[in-house]
């Protein structure tokens, strides 16, 4: 509290002259309107203070993206005065592409609050909203660092548990029955387009065995959690899958992840600018719930050292550090990896070690067992009697791209899943004119050597 220190003045002698006593006058005047200025500015706070509460929540967190979401969500009708005030009025859009399994790409747009401050109310609460882009950025990633401040009544504090919880479940339906991809931008993960729709792991179609086989390995390593914590090793399970390319090594690890509800964080080796150091970061901090997915492995693997030919010699994964960073002691204790490759023989042995790669497993050209069941996918309903299928095998078979009905004779040729699949796009609801053209299955150029020398054909 501020006086005017009168004390010491000769007071007297100082108000009767008329033109000092003028000048106090005013001075007190302005000196009262300060502090009624500042009076009126405490209060305000010391009400703000103790009346309202405020929750930030940050672009990083990861509910950032589903209160946005659940702010945008249509309000049920208000009274008159209520729909004055909360309405939102800015909005920003958000569109997204969607590519589905079973149909065209497609684009859908969402409103959102805009940047801001915007009232909304939800049950009795009336809560502020502001939405703000820092001034600061994300070194990693470029981008401005970006809040939203709740701000309501304390006596209405536990509306936000309310919110969260309402915008969690939001999201959690959101993603049902998809499979959310993570892929690397700058030094962190990011979801790479919206969850897609899961892929059912009976769309992928390996030789007999071999999904089973992976599966039951997976679900028991997920079982097993106990099992590694109390003998100290980490709680980590590799696998390679190698082979040709387009003989569905992606897909599968698509499907498995949605078969069992995980995320998929992506990285590919060959990529420009993934350099060892980045790679062993983002492994640390692998999203959760996810299964890493190491593609082109053997990219770690090729002396990239010189220069491309546009120049450029930076940015690659030297094998070294790609066993770092699967063996770094920070590496997320917990994980699910799988390494992919087109080139088995490019691969180091190093790499087979327990936590490391603890199963490799072939996936290779068609064989007639495949061919069959792709079949059945396609044309299961209009060829009732099978007489279709066996003519098709048969036609494989005389082609010499799969092996005979008993499985003892190698085939000269081979085909992928992906080529076949190519040609039922081409011939849906057609059996007939698959079968004309299976022909076309038959690879252009003809590499012996490409083929691993060690491959099964079981029966
Ligand atoms: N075994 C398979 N079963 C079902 N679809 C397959 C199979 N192999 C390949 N395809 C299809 O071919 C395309 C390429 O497959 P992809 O999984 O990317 O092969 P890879 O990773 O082995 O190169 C995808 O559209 C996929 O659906
Ligand atoms: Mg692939």
């Amino acid at each position: 509290m501020e006086t005017p220190p009168s004390s010491f003045l000769p007071l007297d002698a100082l108000l009767n002259n008329p033109v000092f006593a003028g000048g106090i006058g005013l001075g007190g005047l302005g000196l009262a309107a300060a502090f009624a200025r500042r009076s009126a500015i405490q209060g305000a706070s010391l009400v703000k203070r103790r009346l309202l509460v405020d929750l930030e929540i940050s672009k990083q967190d990861d509910s950032y993206q589903s209160i946005l979401a659940w702010l945008s969500l249509p309000r049920p009708p208000a009274d008159f005065i209520t729909s004055k005030i909360t309405r939102i009025h800015h909005l920003s859009m958000r569109t997204i592409s969607q590519s589905s399994q079973h149909g065209p790409t497609h684009k859908q747009y969402f409103l959102q609050p805009g940047y801001g401050r915007h009232i909304i109310r939800h049950k009795n609460a009336y809560i502020s909203v502001n939405r703000e882009k820092q001034t600061s950025a994300n070194l990693n990633t470029g981008e401005p660092h970006e809040t939203i401040t709740l701000t309501t009544l304390y006596a209405h504090r536990h509306i936000f548990e309310d919110i969260f919880a309402e915008a969690h479940h939001l999201a959690a339906s959101a993603q049902e029955g998809k499979t959310v991809m993570y892929t690397s931008r700058g030094m962190e993960w990011t979801r790479f387009g919206d969850p897609r729709l899961k892929r059912p792991l009976s769309s992928v179609i390996l030789d007999q065995g071999i999904k089973e086989r992976i599966l039951e390995d997976v679900t028991d390593f997920l079982g097993r959690k106990e099992w590694y914590v109390d003998r100290g090793i980490p709680y980590r399970r590799g696998y390679l899958l190698y082979g040709p390319p387009g003989t569905g090594k992606s897909s599968f690890i698509q499907a498995l992840a949605g078969e069992l509800d995980f995320s998929v964080a992506l990285i590919n080796l060959s990529e420009r600018g993934m350099t060892d150091d980045k790679l062993s970061y983002l492994l640390t901090k692998l999203p959760p719930r996810s299964i890493l997915l190491l593609e082109d492995a053997d990219a770690a693997f090729r002396n990239r050292r010189q220069v491309d030919e546009d120049g450029y010699s930076g940015g690659t994964v030297t094998f070294s550090g790609l066993l770092n960073a699967l063996d770094g002691v920070a590496a997320g204790e917990e994980r699910i990896a799988f390494l992919t490759t087109n080139h088995i023989d490019r691969l180091d042995e190093a790499l087979i070690r327990p936590g490391r790669v603890d199963m490799t497993v072939r996936i290779g050209e068609a064989t007639r067992h495949q061919a069959g069941e792709m079949w059945n996918r396609f044309y299961g309903d209009i060829d009732e009697d099978g007489k279709g299928r066996e003519r098709f095998l048969e036609r494989l078979e005389a082609l010499d791209l799969v092996t005979d009905a008993t499985g003892t004779k190698r085939p000269k040729l081979y085909t992928s899943t992906a080529a076949i699949q190519g040609l039922f796009l081409f011939n849906k609801d057609n059996m007939e004119g698959a079968i004309d053209m299976a022909e076309g299955l038959i690879p252009r150029t003809y590499e012996p050597e490409a083929r691993d020398p060690g491959v099964k054909v079981p029966a």
